[in-house]
């Protein structure tokens, strides 16, 4: 391996409790640039394909496309070629799958790396600081649908990628999986559309924070970090992981979903922002659950009313509002409201869902325990039966969720 060179100006160092980290050893004034990094591997999004070329992720009109699958497109033959030993991973096999071709991008990338690295002797330009290898996994913290959605993204890799890859074994690919889910960038444009995902291991060496000083931009496949405060010498650098418009308690449940941590940003712990976020225009001070549910199903009848005079009863998105004024009614105790919504939404979904549907088993549930509630004995105990005859198919009729309803049913 080659010694790592390092980037003037940045250097890496043990941020207390939040493992590595970033800092300047000098001043950095706002719009500065702090440093880039090209990406490791990145793939364009299957949307994206005829506006952007596959290999320089330049923007342009007039691309030239692939002429195995058509499906590739370029500024020219010398950005293809560059592209070859990426795109041979898919070239073939989007041909052989044809419609049924849809690994997710998250897989796309991984194969890239994949491909990528047993190829790679050197230490690369986008590894200056970190390598791949070394970033930072969570595999202990992972929880079981954590696990399961990896084992499901490995089989995916083996389905659409055996042909051209030589896989590692399934540890390491679990760890890569794990990589790419806290370490990997959504590349966006300037209006924020998603132009697909890479891997910058310097710059996964960045922290958190909801005040972050540096933001990271993208330049076709180059990602850059830029001073959006006055960073004084000394100081770590972070950037945000997620879109600061929410107030504190959610985003502290999403950074703790995907990245394993608690922030302790002043935002977070002050949440002076909070307030404003989750203000309401009134003189008294706070606002019950009751009087936003009031508020919704307000908003839903006027959808409703608005959408019936172009949409029939059966079209989906007037049966998605109906079914929310249904929950809300239900929420609200209105079973008479929730009686008048469900039975507008059950005929459809019987026509609309298979005959053995698990939507319309609980629609049928949820009408009979209404009608149980309003006292409607027959008719409620006729939706349970419908919910029952299509519940011992799907659940099986050992099934708890069987047996209890038959308890409900007999009236236990
Ligand atoms: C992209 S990595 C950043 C570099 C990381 N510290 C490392 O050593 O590899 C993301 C991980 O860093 C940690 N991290 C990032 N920001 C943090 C913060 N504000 N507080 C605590 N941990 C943080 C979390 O473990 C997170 O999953
Ligand atoms: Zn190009
Ligand atoms: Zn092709
Ligand atoms: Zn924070």
């Amino acid at each position: 391996m080659m010694e790592s060179e390092g980037i003037a100006g940045i250097e890496q160092f043990d941020s207390p409790g939040k493992g590595r980290g970033l800092r300047v050893s000098r001043a950095y004034g706002v719009g500065e640039l702090l440093f880039s990094c090209p990406a490791y591997s990145y793939v364009l999004s299957v949307n994206e394909r005829g506006f952007i070329c596959e290999q320089c992720f330049t923007r342009k009109k007039g691309l030239a496309k692939c002429g195995k699958c058509k499906k590739a497109f370029y500024c020219n033959v010398n950005c293809q070629k560059k592209n070859w030993p990426m795109h041979k991973l898919e070239c073939h096999a989007m041909c052989a799958f044809g419609e049924n071709w849809c690994p997710s991008e998250t897989v796309r990338l991984v194969a890239r790396i994949i491909a990528r690295l047993r190829h790679q002797r050197e230490r690369s330009p986008s590894e200056k600081l970190l390598s791949l290898r070394d970033m930072e996994s969570h595999m202990e913290d992972m929880d079981n649908e954590k696990r399961e959605l990896n084992e499901a993204h490995i089989a995916g890799l083996h389905h659409f990628y055996s042909k051209h890859l030589d896989f590692p074994d399934h540890q390491a690919l679990l760890t890569l999986f794990s990589q790419v889910h806290c370490n990997g960038f959504t590349v966006e444009d300037e209006e924020l559309s998603n132009l697909g995902l890479a891997i910058f291991p310097d710059i996964a060496l960045l922290n958190h924070s909801c005040c972050p000083n540096v933001i990271v931009t993208y330049r076709g496949i180059n990602a850059e970090v830029r001073a959006v405060q006055e960073i004084s010498q000394g100081q770590e650098i972070y950037t945000s992981y997620i879109d600061l418009l929410y107030p504190t308690e959610d985003r502290i449940e999403r950074l703790r979903d995907v990245y394993y941590f608690s922030c302790d940003c002043k935002e977070c712990s002050t949440k002076s922002m909070d307030k404003q976020k989750l203000k309401v225009r009134k003189l008294s001070d706070e606002i019950s659950q009751k009087e936003i549910r009031d508020m919704l199903l307000e908003m839903c009848e006027l959808s409703i009313d608005k959408m019936s005079t172009v949409f029939d009863d059966s079209n989906i998105y007037i049966l998605h509002m109906m079914y929310q004024a249904m929950g809300i009614c239900i929420f609200n105790e209105d079973y008479d409201g929730g009686v008048r919504y469900g039975e507008k939404v059950m005929k459809p979904y019987t026509v609309l869902y298979p005959a053995y549907s698990l939507n319309i088993a609980s629609m049928y549930l949820k009408m009979g325990r209404l009608y149980m509630a309003l006292d409607k004995k027959s008719t409620g105990i006729n939706a349970f039966q419908k919910a029952l005859a299509i519940m011992e198919v799907v659940y099986g009729k050992d099934h708890a969720y069987v047996t209890e309803l038959k308890q409900e049913i007999r009236g236990e």
